[in-house]
């Protein structure tokens, strides 16, 4: 009987646990499940809260730290069950039911102003954010499945970084609201209302304990987010956001999980806590329990972060100085191999330039000297360059000669000549000081010539009061020229060829004396460093007919230019004219052949010249103009006649540079009056050109 009654009461038993689950499984509509929960602090809870990625429950103090201030980090800390949201009862449509959360967090950023990127409170389908990404996905989402209707996620943002709409709002510093989307539907700047129409605004990231209120009511859909410090006594009256959220309805699964997820930056990192959090959900106007800040662990420390900042900071610093040290050995490794290499250029240089030549200048000493070769200081535009005036403060007045080329080879060479003309010097040479070489140019430095040239003084208005220049002067430049002549084809070690003997090319000093000038600037040419072919150099009207024919110049021909310079300062007349018909030597030839050679004599002295001087340079000025170069006497000689030591052989009608002589080399004339004023003059460079421009 016993057996029976124990068999009935047993069979009902199993009957009310069968009948209650079947009630259970058939009947979802009433499945609601009201679910409550609080953490006054975490400590114990490890196996309620979910915190995978950065999240920690922090042994020591109880804080639930949602990520630390490493860069690039993502954390989910989720209470570990389910929550049921849907609320069938009335119909098959459900509803979001009622739900109320509330939390204490802090931000402690690793500088301030560089916080970031911030945290999310979050309602997901699944207890951890897989795949997400950090920064502006917030360890919720990421690039691809952010704003995907699937993701099924709610999420209140807590941005201190402007981070989604690029370029939108750059302050960061809000809250926002996203339904499957990191951009936000809603988003406000941090502001708590201390009374309806006064706004307070706060830092997210200021390291000071807030809190938050996060109430959904579900029959109308309004969900308020309230948000201010907990310095604050009581809640503010006025929610930051009170909104109709419909949009829960199509996020909302049958179960969902809620929880935190958090981020930082590349740049710009935070350390995230929370230090407790309380949550309620459906039933009757669930209430999240109020969390009383005594009850909760202390808030992360400053200390804590003076520290971590203080470790963030000196290995900062310690990069800082490594960097700077690499820099500064980088440098000094630069300096010493850019010194090295110029130590070796200059050995270079020394050889030939600096230990036998010392008359080199600093290019910047003559950029300043001439103003920084300014217009206004063009004293000259010869052949071979422009020539300035400068003004040294070392050796005062200067001319500086300007050669300008595409390559300057050979031109140490050249400079090694010219260093060799400036240690011996003749006081018929324009003194050459020294020299530059300065990237594509060459400087010459000269003795700055008060006077100017020769040419000025025989053509221009007459200078010294009116006066034309007297006889005895003009024979004394003449005897001036040809001892320079002299010096440089025969007295200097090396047989120097002018090239371009001209009046242009002569300068007179303050006591009138000749200073030939641009003696051995043809080497250029010669040398294949201002052109790249060999070229005739010369000024037509005192180019010799070899010239024209072979381009060798020779100490002869340097004579026949001398020649033509000579008669010209006699008889104060231009080689040639600008018709061509006209050829000095030629002229002072007839004269000489009707007997009246004195008659060639410049018209402006009137009779006050030396006749016997006037006839000795005209007769010598025709020796050196002979067509044959071997006929014409050398320099010594000229000088040798000039002063008296040697008598002048006599010239016959048959000297040699007849017309019909002339005609017989394919010359006509020399027919070109060089159109250069003063100092200008016209060097043809080839031989072609000399024919085509001018023998048409
Ligand atoms: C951030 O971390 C993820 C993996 O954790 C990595 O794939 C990504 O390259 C990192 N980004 C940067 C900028 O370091
Ligand atoms: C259910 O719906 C009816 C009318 O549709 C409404 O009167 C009632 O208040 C609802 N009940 C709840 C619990 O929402
Ligand atoms: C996310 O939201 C933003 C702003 O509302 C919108 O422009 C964007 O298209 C959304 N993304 C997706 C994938 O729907
Ligand atoms: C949204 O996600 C689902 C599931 O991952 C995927 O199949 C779908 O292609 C995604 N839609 C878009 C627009 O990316
Ligand atoms: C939301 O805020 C409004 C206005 O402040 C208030 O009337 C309403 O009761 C609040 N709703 C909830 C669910 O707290």
């Amino acid at each position: 009987m016993g057996i029976s009654r124990f068999i009935t009461s047993f069979m009902l038993l199993l009957f009310l646990i069968l009948s209650s689950n079947v009630f259970k499984c058939s009947v979802p509509v009433d499945a609601t499940t009201a679910a409550k929960f609080t953490f006054k602090g975490f400590k114990g809870s490890q196996t309620a809260i979910q915190a995978e990625g950065a999240s920690t429950i922090q042994h020591d103090n109880g804080l639930l730290r949602l990520t630390d201030r490493n860069h690039n980090a993502t954390g989910t800390a989720f209470y570990r069950e389910p929550i049921r949201l849907r609320d069938y009862t009335n119909s098959t449509n459900f509803k979001v039911c009622s739900f109320s959360s509330s939390f204490v967090f802090v931000i402690i950023p690793s500088s301030p102003g560089n916080g970031g990127f911030g945290f999310t409170f979050t309602l997901s389908p699944t207890p951890n954010r897989p795949g997400a990404e950090s920064a502006q996905y917030l360890g919720l989402l990421n690039r691809y499945n952010n704003g995907n209707k699937s993701n099924h996620v709610f999420a209140l943002e807590f941005d201190t970084v402007q981070g989604f709409k690029d370029g939108a709002d750059r302050r960061g510093n809000h809250i926002g609201l996203n339904f499957n989307n990191l951009s936000s539907e809603v988003q406000e700047p941090l502001i708590y209302y201390e009374t309806a129409d006064r706004k307070e605004d706060f830092q997210l990231d200021s390291g000071e304990p807030i809190r938050v209120h996060v109430d959904y009511d579900g029959s109308s859909e309004i969900l308020n987010v309230t948000i201010y410090p907990t310095r604050l006594e009581s809640k503010p009256e006025k929610p930051l956001i009170s909104r109709r959220v419909s949009e829960l309805t199509g996020i909302v699964e049958e179960e969902m999980y809620v929880g935190f997820t958090a981020a930082t930056g590349k740049d710009q990192s935070s350390a995230h806590y929370v230090m407790g959090w309380s949550f309620a959900s459906c039933g009757e106007n669930p209430k999240a329990d109020w969390l009383h800040l005594e009850q909760l662990p202390d808030p992360p420390p400053p200390k804590t972060s003076l520290r971590d900042k203080k470790g963030y900071t000196s290995q900062v610093v310690a990069l800082i100085v490594a960097l700077s040290i690499v820099t500064v050995v980088l440098l000094v490794l630069l300096f010493v191999f850019v010194m090295y290499k110029r130590q070796i250029q200059e050995d270079e240089i020394l050889e030939d330039w600096e230990i036998d030549y010392p008359h080199r200048f600093k290019y910047r000493d003559l950029y300043l000297a001439t103003k920084r070769f300014k217009e206004s200081e063009i004293i000259g535009t010869g052949g071979f360059g422009i020539v300035y005036r400068g003004n040294l403060s070392s050796s005062g007045p200067i001319a500086v000669k300007k050669i300008t080329s595409n390559s300057l080879q050979g031109v140490r060479e050249f400079v090694a000549e010219i260093e060799s003309l400036g240690r011996l010097g003749h006081k018929n040479l324009v003194n050459l000081q020294g020299w530059c070489k300065h990237k594509n140019d060459l400087l010459l430095v000269y003795d700055y010539i008060p006077n100017g040239s020769l040419d000025s003084l025989l053509y221009r208005t007459p200078r010294r009061n009116g006066v034309v220049l007297p006889w005895d002067v003009r024979f004394d430049i003449i005897k001036g020229i040809a001892s320079g002549l002299l010096y440089l084809h025969e007295e200097w070690e090396q047989i120097v060829i002018h090239r371009d003997v001209k009046a242009s090319n002569v300068l007179i000093d303050e006591d009138m004396n000749a200073k030939l000038g641009d003696f051995g600037l043809a080497r250029l040419y010669e040398r294949g460093t201002l052109s790249q072919t060999t070229k005739v150099v010369g000024t037509l009207g005192y180019m010799a007919p070899e010239l024209t024919r072979n381009g060798k110049g020779s100490t002869a021909s340097d004579v026949f230019a001398f020649g033509v310079l000579l008669l010209e300062i006699v008889c104060g007349n231009r080689p040639t004219n600008s018709s061509g018909d006209f050829f000095l030597a030629d002229w002072v030839m007839e004269f000489h052949a009707n007997g009246g050679i004195l008659s060639a004599v410049d018209q402006k002295l009137g009779s006050s010249f030396n006749g016997i001087e006037a006839k000795l340079a005209l007769a010598v000025g025709l020796l050196c103009c002979h067509q044959k170069p071997k006929s014409r006497p050398s320099m010594r000689m000229v000088l040798r006649y000039l002063n008296g030591e040697e008598d002048v052989p006599r010239i016959d009608e048959n000297w040699g540079f007849s017309d019909s002589s002339r005609d017989d080399l394919g010359i006509n004339v020399v027919g070109y009056v060089s159109s250069d004023k003063a100092s200008t003059s016209n060097t043809f460079s080839s031989c072609s050109e000399v024919s085509s421009s001018s023998y048409r």
